[in-house]
């Protein structure tokens, strides 16, 4: 064995060469391993005894992109297109050995190899697009000509993985080999190839599936209109459809050419920085600065879930989903029952989309085990309380758990706004409390804020954090106040949302905005789908505001058929007379002079507050880091990730804008708009909330 470089090493078996590439933690196709394989290829190709040679990668997985790291710096290190040349272009048999993850760039590397062979656990896709990228060595003109052009576009677009087994049928890869054997199973075919004198096979020179598609633009346009809801608002995937198009239409070269400055084109964009930014957010939130990653986590085989309602169930499904027993708790048999049976529709629902076999709800609803007493929760190694959402009431329960739960148990509270210290404090054991806070629908929504109390203890954090990311959830640790991180600014929001239609704006207009701007809906018809009367009662309404007026009229929103929109049988909201009456009056009496309000000025009032309520939270130390607020955003409230989650689109503007604009409404409007000494320091030393 010989050693090419740093990461790529040169062996022989007999005729065949073997390149392995070793670049931790995903053999990253980084600027090393270009040269490396660049270098190991060719030499082994010029060895007159070498008859094939093989590719493959030690660690964990087949290269599994391009350094995402490396874009928008110089370029440095081999091209892709020498790579071509020595790959492709090689005169002797190449044979790509795939296990792990072979993705973008890692993917088109194994296009440019003349066959590939896998085990069957690998993963292979193109997700380009989930950077705001497209393919850029190849994988717009290659795909195509393997699997037909409809399949190629729904990887490329969709950015899905798709297994061994789907890539040997549609003739991604030429064999599987035996799990575990991946270099002997790759000599093996490299044999077969020297022994049956196949000759280096390129993909560039199979036209049959690009001429079926040759004339037939309806294929593009019907994908255009299949992909066009899923993409609003983002810009990647026209290029994607469009590189595709060319190596329809284009000869292989030509079509290479324009699909690479297609990928150049994109790098440099907003939406793709943003994209990038967020790949590494989602990764950066896992680390916790003063919780080492080996300290040992607590085993959870057992979880307890106190309250059947909605969040309840939801929460439930979670672990259920992921083999993991639950014990559920109501203080009512008709509760009790009517959670059980919500969430076994859940799954019935589920299955007629055709997402679950029926045996699968089966295998779910025996791990669930419901009772009525919190006594039957004394062996879980993790009790979540979701009850009503009231100090007093979750206090009780705590108090009761503190007595009937096991030793070493996690207590967790599903509380969106209540302070974890207070709720800690009843008990004789505050470390073992935290908050885990789940978003609506909790079986869907990805987010989990995990709570860290003034005296949770760190193996409990880590143990909810770890469980987060096996139950599938982004968690995001944050600390105790007042609606934690995402809460905490959607209350901005709100509250300039209401200001704002007393002023001028109309609820629709809000929305409008806001929708445009790339969220799934505005803070008006949010209301309407959570309802106006959540935390309203009847006893204390007093006229003082228009969703108590609309509360009062039984507007509660879509669940009533009427709230800030008028709604159709089918649910479809519709601007409502009535509701722009109430405001106008309620307005009038309260003497202010309404004012035509632009979209710019909507827009700066809902989100720079946000912006400004993140610097506060950052500086109180209630989150780690700017991205993990990012996080939050993107994965709780629906905030478009190609804008980055709102601390990044503060960098993206430039803080200076935003503070200078939160000075102007400070003025004008008063002190809720005083700028954060954070922000102000991060505006006067010219730095980026991102690198805080
Ligand atoms: N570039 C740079 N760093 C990468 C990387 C990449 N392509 N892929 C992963 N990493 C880093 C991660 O940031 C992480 O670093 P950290 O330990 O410091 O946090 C580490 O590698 C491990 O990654 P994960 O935590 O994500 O590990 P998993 O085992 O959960 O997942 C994976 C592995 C499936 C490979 C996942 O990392 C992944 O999806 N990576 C990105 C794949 C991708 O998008 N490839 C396309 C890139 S664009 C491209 O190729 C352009 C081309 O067409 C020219």
């Amino acid at each position: 064995m010989t050693a090419v470089n740093s990461v790529t090493d040169l062996s022989r078996a007999g005729e065949i060469a073997v390149v392995t590439i070793n670049s931790p933690p995903v053999n990253a196709l980084s600027a090393d391993v270009r040269n490396g394989l660049r270098d190991g290829v060719a030499k082994a190709a010029a060895a007159p005894e070498v008859k094939a040679i093989v590719v493959i990668c030690a660690g964990r997985t087949f290269i599994a992109g391009a350094d995402i790291a490396e874009f928008g710096k110089p370029p440095r290190g081999a091209t892709l297109l020498e790579l071509q040349g020595v790959l492709e272009g090689g005169p002797k048999p190449i044979i790509a050995a795939i296990h792990g993850t072979a993705l973008g760039g890692g993917f088109e590397i194994a296009l440019m190899c003349h066959y590939r062979v896998a085990v069957p656990s690998a993963k292979f896709g193109l997700p380009e697009i989930k950077l705001g990228l497209i393919p850029g060595a190849g994988g717009t003109q290659r795909l195509p000509r393997l699997t037909g052009v409809e399949k190629a576009l729904d990887i490329i677009l969709s950015g899905a993985p798709f297994s061994a087994q789907e890539a040997l049928q549609w003739g991604v890869v030429d064999a599987l080999v035996e799990e575990g054997q991946l270099r002997e199973g790759a000599l093996g075919f490299a044999r077969k190839v020297i022994d049956t004198h196949m000759l280096p096979r390129k993909i560039r020179d199979l036209n049959e599936k690009i001429e079926a598609a040759r004339g037939h633009p309806e294929i593009f346009e019907k994908v255009r209109r299949d992909y066009a809801k899923k993409f609003r608002g983002f810009e990647a995937w026209q290029s994607a459809l469009r590189a595709v198009q060319v190596a329809v239409d284009l000869p292989f070269d030509e079509g290479m050419k324009l699909e690479r400055q297609a990928f150049l084109d994109l790098i440099p964009t907003e939406q793709s920085r943003a994209q990038r930014y967020v790949f590494f957010a989602e990764r950066k939130v896992w680390k916790i600065a003063d919780v080492p990653e080996d300290i040992p986590v607590l085993p959870i085989r057992k979880v307890g879930v106190i309250g059947a309602g909605t969040m309840g169930g939801g929460i439930s499904m979670n672990f259920l989903n992921a083999g993991i027993p639950v014990t559920i708790v109501e203080a009512e048999q008709d509760a009790l029952e009517r959670g059980v049976a919500t969430i076994r529709r859940n799954y019935d629902n589920t299955v007629k989309k055709g997402r679950m076999a029926a045996a699968d709800v089966e295998t779910r609803m025996r791990l669930l085990s419901p009772g009525l007493d919190l006594g039957v929760l004394s062996d879980c190694d993790l009790v979540i309380e979701a009850v009503y959402e009231d100090m007093a009431i979750k206090q009780d329960v705590f108090r009761k758990l503190d007595r009937i739960a096991k030793k070493d148990a996690i207590l967790a509270s599903n509380t969106s706004y209540l302070n974890i210290d207070e709720i800690a404090g009843v008990t004789g054991r505050p470390e073992s409390v935290l908050g885990m806070h789940f978003f609506s629908p909790a079986n869907v929504m990805r987010l989990l804020e995990v709570v860290r109390g003034a005296k949770t203890a760190k193996p409990m954090i880590a143990t909810a954090m770890q469980l987060a990311r096996k139950i599938g959830k982004i968690g995001v640790l944050v600390g105790v106040c007042h609606g934690f991180v995402g809460n905490r600014m959607l209350h901005q929001r709100q509250r300039e949302a209401q200001k704002l239609i007393l002023e001028g704006a109309m609820p629709w207009d809000v929305d409008r905005v806001i929708y445009d701007f790339g969220l799934p809906m505005g803070p008006f018809a949010m209301s309407d789908l959570a309802g106006l009367d959540i935390g309203w009662s009847k006893a204390t309404s007093k006229s003082s505001t228009i969703r108590e007026i609309l509360c009062e009229m039984d507007r509660r929103g879509q669940k009533t058929g009427a709230g800030y929109y008028d709604y159709d049988e089918a649910r479809h909201a519709k601007p409502s007379a009535l509701v722009e009456k109430i405001i106008l009056d309620f307005a009038a009496e309260q003497g202010i002079k309404r004012r035509p309000i632009a979209d710019d000025e909507i827009l700066a009032r809902c989100i720079y507050p946000m912006i400004n309520e993140g610097a506060k939270i950052l500086e109180e130390g209630k989150a780690q880091r700017a991205s993990d607020i990012d996080v939050v955003w993107i994965n709780g409230y629906g905030w478009p990730v190609y804008r980055g989650g709102p601390m990044f689109y503060a960098d993206l503007i430039g803080p200076e804008k935003v503070l200078t604009k939160l000075k102007q409404f400070e003025v004008t409007m008063g002190a809720e708009f005083k700028p954060a000494p954070l922000l102000e320091g991060v505006v006067a030393e010219k730095k980026r909330l991102q690198d805080l």
